[in-house]
Parts: C-alpha cells; sequence; structure tokens
C-alpha cells in the first residue's frame, strides 16, 4: 500500500474534527486540497473512509481502523520532531501555543517579554475556546496550553499560573449597580448574555450557579468576550465575563461589576500539556516562565485593585 504521512496528517485531521471545512483550517490548506487526499487514500485502501449522514461526516469502519493507526504515527512524527528539537538547544525551534480565547487578553503581554528573552524561538500562538483546546491537547497537536480548568478526559499534567476571578457585569445605569452585597437569589431576575457551551468560561459559570442551586435566566448566547461584553452595555442583559477582559471598559466607566454575594468566582488559569509530552528546551522555558513570572507581568492593575 502505497500511502504517503501527508495523506495520513490529512486525514487523521479530518477524522479527529470530522470536518473538511476545519481540517483544511487546521492545516492552512484549501478544501479541495484536503477532499483530495482523503480521495487518494480511499483509492489506496480500496475501501471508503467516510460516509456522509445529511450534513454530517462520520468514519465508516475501515476509516475507525485507519484513524487508530493514523493517530499513532502522527504522535510518532511529533515525537521524532520533538527529540530533533531537545538536541537543538533552548533558544531555537518552534514553540507551539494555544490559549483560551479569555486567555488573550493577556497572552500577547506574555508572549511579548518571552520573545525579547529568547529572540531565537519562532512562536505560534493559537486562539481558540476551551473545547477545541481539548482537542489540540488531545491529538498532541499543541506543546502547551493556557487555560481555566484543566480536562478530565485527557491525561494532561496542570500547573496554576495565575488567579481568574469571574465576574458579574453591568452597564452603569442597571438598577443593581451600585449596589452592595446583592443577594445571589437576587440574579435569578435577570437576563444573562452568555458564551457558547464549549466556552470555559461558560461552564465555569453554569458550574458556579449550578453548585449555589440558582438556575438563571438565558439571553442571547455569543461566541466572543467582546460580543457579550457589547451586548451587555446595549442593556440586553449581564454577563458573567473574566476581570481580564474588562480592564478597559472598567478604566473607562462603560461597564461595571455587581458586588453579588460570591462573586468574584476566583478560578485559577492553568498552564496544561499533555501527559508524558517530551517538551523541548524551548517549551520548558516557556513553562517554567509563565509559572513563576505570569502573574507579575499580566495581572493588570485592575484585577489586583478591584479584588482588595
Ligand atoms: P473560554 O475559556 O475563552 O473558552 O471561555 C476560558 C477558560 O478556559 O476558562
Amino acid at each position: 500500500m502505497n500511502v504517503s504521512l501527508r495523506q495520513l496528517r490529512v486525514f487523521e485531521a479530518v477524522a479527529r474534527l470530522l470536518s473538511y471545512t476545519r481540517a483544511a483550517e487546521e492545516l492552512h490548506l484549501s478544501q479541495p486540497a484536503v477532499s483530495m487526499q482523503v480521495r487518494q487514500l480511499e483509492d489506496e485502501a480500496g475501501l471508503a473512509l467516510f460516509e456522509r449522514l445529511g450534513k454530517r461526516i462520520v468514519l465508516t469502519e475501515a476509516g475507525r481502523e485507519l484513524y487508530h493507526y493514523s493517530r499513532q504515527i502522527n504522535r510518532s512524527l511529533v515525537e521524532m520532531e520533538e527529540v530533533l528539537e531537545s538536541l537543538r538547544g533552548v533558544n531555537r525551534g518552534h514553540l507551539q501555543v494555544a490559549v483560551a480565547s479569555t486567555v488573550n487578553y493577556f497572552a500577547p503581554r506574555l508572549l511579548a517579554v518571552f520573545q525579547q528573552r529568547y529572540p531565537g524561538i519562532r512562536l505560534t500562538l493559537d486562539v481558540t475556546n476551551r473545547e477545541t483546546l481539548v482537542q489540540l491537547l488531545d491529538a498532541n497537536a499543541v506543546d502547551l496550553v493556557l487555560m481555566g480548568q484543566p480536562p478530565s478526559d485527557v491525561e494532561v499534567e496542570a500547573t496554576p499560573f495565575m488567579e481568574n476571578p469571574l465576574v458579574v457585569i453591568a452597564p452603569p445605569d442597571h438598577p443593581l449597580a451600585g449596589g452592595q452585597r446583592i443577594a445571589l437569589v437576587r440574579l435569578a431576575e435577570e437576563v444573562f448574555v452568555m458564551r457558547e457551551p464549549g466556552s470555559g468560561t461558560r461552564q465555569a459559570m453554569e458550574r458556579f450557579f449550578s453548585e449555589h442551586g440558582l438556575s438563571i435566566r438565558q439571553g442571547m448566547q455569543m461566541t466572543r468576550n467582546e460580543a457579550v461584553k457589547q451586548a451587555v452595555r446595549s442593556g440586553l442583559g449581564l454577563g458573567v465575563v473574566s476581570l481580564h477582559t474588562i480592564e478597559l471598559e472598567l478604566e473607562t466607566g462603560r461597564l461595571v461589576t455587581l458586588d453579588v454575594e460570591g462573586f468574584p468566582d476566583r478560578r485559577q488559569w492553568h498552564l496544561v500539556t499533555r501527559q508524558g509530552k517530551r517538551l523541548s528546551p524551548a517549551a520548558q522555558a516557556f513553562r517554567a516562565f509563565v509559572i513563576e513570572e505570569a502573574a507579575r507581568i499580566a495581572a493588570p492593575a485592575c484585577v489586583r485593585a478591584c479584588l482588595e
């Protein structure tokens, strides 16, 4: 059987994401190029690897078998690259960091300091939501991930490195603005603008309310923190966001945080790697840098002041 590594890499991405479009995005290829690689692999195997169910694609039995092996082969290839990388020394090589969309409010600040220290390291930053981060970890497709709650269904090593306070936000003219020690149950009367279900912020928020036996009313759903903030500003409801996302709005008075019982919900940011992953010297340097210095470099002034 004449199968190329490229075909297996493309197939692995399509099988993991169950989408030609998303695989093409991840691999920086066009969708026809991705379909062609899969078709060639199917011709070579003499079997269909995917079948269509309406708009979805699913793996056939042959596809599932091939997925098992293509994952193993991809992991070995990544491991091979890691071994070679580790022989090259710290100030070189390529470091792939993926962060939760909320982390992007402070990640560039960290990367700027790190890059100054290690100008020879080529950094790639992938910004995506929690659900995709878990998939990236599972596929061993990144070196390090910065996220809120570490996943429980993938074997990882996670180290907390900075506080992530979740706060309730409102427009400055909201009736609850300026109120002190607002009872948590009072929130049941409000509508909340929510992030999408794959968001770590959304999951933390749901966990908090369910732990406190409160069911809240869901208003609009949005896939970006920026959209949630704009919606809250426009009076579409209250929101729960990380304090890291509203530094500017608090400074300019465009949004306020509400003093609600139980808030801020003090969560932690974690640095997460796949269990047993062989980190290159560059990745080890980044890991140490984040754990030791991120809180000093990246906690916005308001995070410190607002929590005192
Ligand atoms: P999110 O992630 O940007 O997906 O909400 C934040 C988190 O991981 O807690």
